[in-house]
Formats: C-alpha cells, structure tokens, sequence
C-alpha cells in the first residue's frame, strides 16, 4: 500500500513505457498514451502514478465535456453564488497528475484551456474569475487519445499533438497477455491460452470489417467469467462476439471461431 493507502494496482510492464513516464514526470512534459480501447492505458497511468507517490484525477472526456467542467464555475447556494474548481484546477493546485482520457472526444475549448499548462509558463488561466495560476511543482498533465484508424473517429490537430510527448499503446504479445489474464481472472494457463489464442486470430480478421477487435479488456472479462463458472462458450459468446458486433452473421463466425478453439 502506498502512503495514500491506495493499493497497488495490477499492471505488467510490457516496454520501456514506466521508464518514458518516470522522466516524463520528472519534468513534467505532458504526456500521451495513444492506443486503441482496451489496451491498458488507464491502467498503466493508474501504476505509474501509484509508483510515484502521486495523486491521480482522471477525467472521462466525452462530447460534452468542456473548459468550464476542466476549470470550475459558479454555483449558486441559497442567496450567494460560490466559485467551485474544476479538476483541472484542482490538479494545478495541490500538484496532482490529471489524465484526460479521450481527450479528442472533449469540446475544443480545452484544447484553449491546456494551452498554456502543456509549454514552459505552466500556467492556467481561469477566464471565469479572472485570475490565472501558475502550477504547482508536482502537476503533470497526461491525455489519452484512440488514433484514428476507422473513419468517424475524432482526430487531435496536430499543433495539439505536439505539445506532448507520446507513447503506443498494444496488445502485449501472446505469453506477456495470457499473464495479465491469469494475474486478473486467476484462470488456468490453458484457457488463457486458448483465450489469447482466440483474441489473435480476431485481431487477423481484418476482412470482417469491425469497428474494434478484440482488446485485452475484452479477454480478460471472458477469462473471470469462465474463473467464476459460466460455461466456456458462453463466456466467449457473451465477453468477446457479442460486444464486438451486432451482425448476426459476422456474429455466427466469431462464435464458431471462438468455440472451435474453446
Ligand atoms: N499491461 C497490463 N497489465 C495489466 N492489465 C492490463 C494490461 N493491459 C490491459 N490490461 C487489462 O485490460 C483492461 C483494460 O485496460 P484499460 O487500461 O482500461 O484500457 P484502455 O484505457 O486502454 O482502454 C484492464 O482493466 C486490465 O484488466
Ligand atoms: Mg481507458
């Protein structure tokens, strides 16, 4: 347990990617973990963190989000109205590592608003009340971002992407994933083996067209059902087909994949 009392969290190393962090951290440069879903970002930001004694606030990045939920804004209680900081602020505050995770999903606006955060002045200027503040020592900013390799998905301008440093995130290779399913599901080697076995050749299909393949998050919540007792097909059924498509045919072929090496 950290000083925090935060457990540590579970996480295999696969590449030289808590190294990239440490320094990263020590000067704080903003980081990106680029990858697509499941592939263990917001896991590895949740040990790198663990393992820097440091305080994380994550924030899901959606549609909607915006500067004002980053920043902060005023509340009204009973007569008075109080100025409550966002996350962001409070980030640059008390020194904490902020993870915007899908950071091309949010508004545009905090692109604007982390401007000035992610070059040397370090500093965030709260438009709402006028004030700007200079960043504790300990603040670092880390986003997350899915590249855009199927149309529809939101890019990040490139004048963005250059204010961070990035790392890539994968499906680890076969006997470095089967680890991170048996130390999450604590399922037998061979299923997940066979569950890795599964996932690659998902990966390799290509010509089926899917939007997302099989991720290591998606193995994995098939291996701790299979762990607690549901029958192996219907744990593959309802973990990995069933999540990645709506097609009933393309369905009808990763169930008879799934079950032929099950
Ligand atoms: N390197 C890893 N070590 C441990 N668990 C991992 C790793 N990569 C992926 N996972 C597992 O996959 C799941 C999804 O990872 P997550 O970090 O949420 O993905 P992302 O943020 O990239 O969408 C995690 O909950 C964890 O079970
Ligand atoms: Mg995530």
């Amino acid at each position: 347990m950290s000083e925090t009392g935060i457990y540590e969290p579970f996480y295999k190393v696969i590449g030289k990617e808590l190294e990239v962090f440490e320094h990263a951290y020590l000067n704080k440069l903003p980081l990106l973990l680029k990858g697509p879903t499941g592939s263990g970002k917001s896991r590895f930001i949740e040990y790198a963190t663990y393992k820097s004694n440091q305080k994380l606030i994550t924030v899901s990045c959606h549609e909607e989000t915006s500067s004002t939920d980053l920043i902060g804004r005023y509340l009204i209680k009973g007569a008075e109205t109080v100025w409550q900081d966002g996350p962001l602020t409070k980030a640059v505050k008390e020194g904490y590592i902020i993870y915007l995770d899908e950071i091309a999903e949010a508004r545009p606006d905090i692109l604007v608003a982390i401007h000035s955060l992610t070059d040397h002045r370090r500093i965030l200027f709260m438009d709402k009340i006028g004030e700007s503040l200079k960043a504790h020592p300990d603040f670092m900013l880390v986003a997350s971002f899915n590249p855009g390799y199927q149309k529809g998905f939101k890019e990040l301008k490139p004048s963005t992407r250059q204010r961070f440093i990035a790392l890539t995130f994968n499906y680890p290779e076969p006997k470095l994933e089967a680890e991170i399913l048996i130390g999450e599901s604590s399922v037998d080697k061979e299923i997940a083996k066979k569950l890795i076995a599964i996932g690659t050749k998902i990966r390799n299909l290509t010509e089926l067209g899917l939007t997302e393949t099989a991720s290591t998050r998606l193995l994995v919540d098939a291996a701790i059902l299979i762990k607690s007792g549901l029958p192996k097909r219907l744990a593959t059924e309802t973990a990995i087909v069933e999540p990645l498509t709506d097609d009933p045919e393309i369905a009808e072929a990763l169930k008879d994949l799934c079950n032929l090496i099950i």
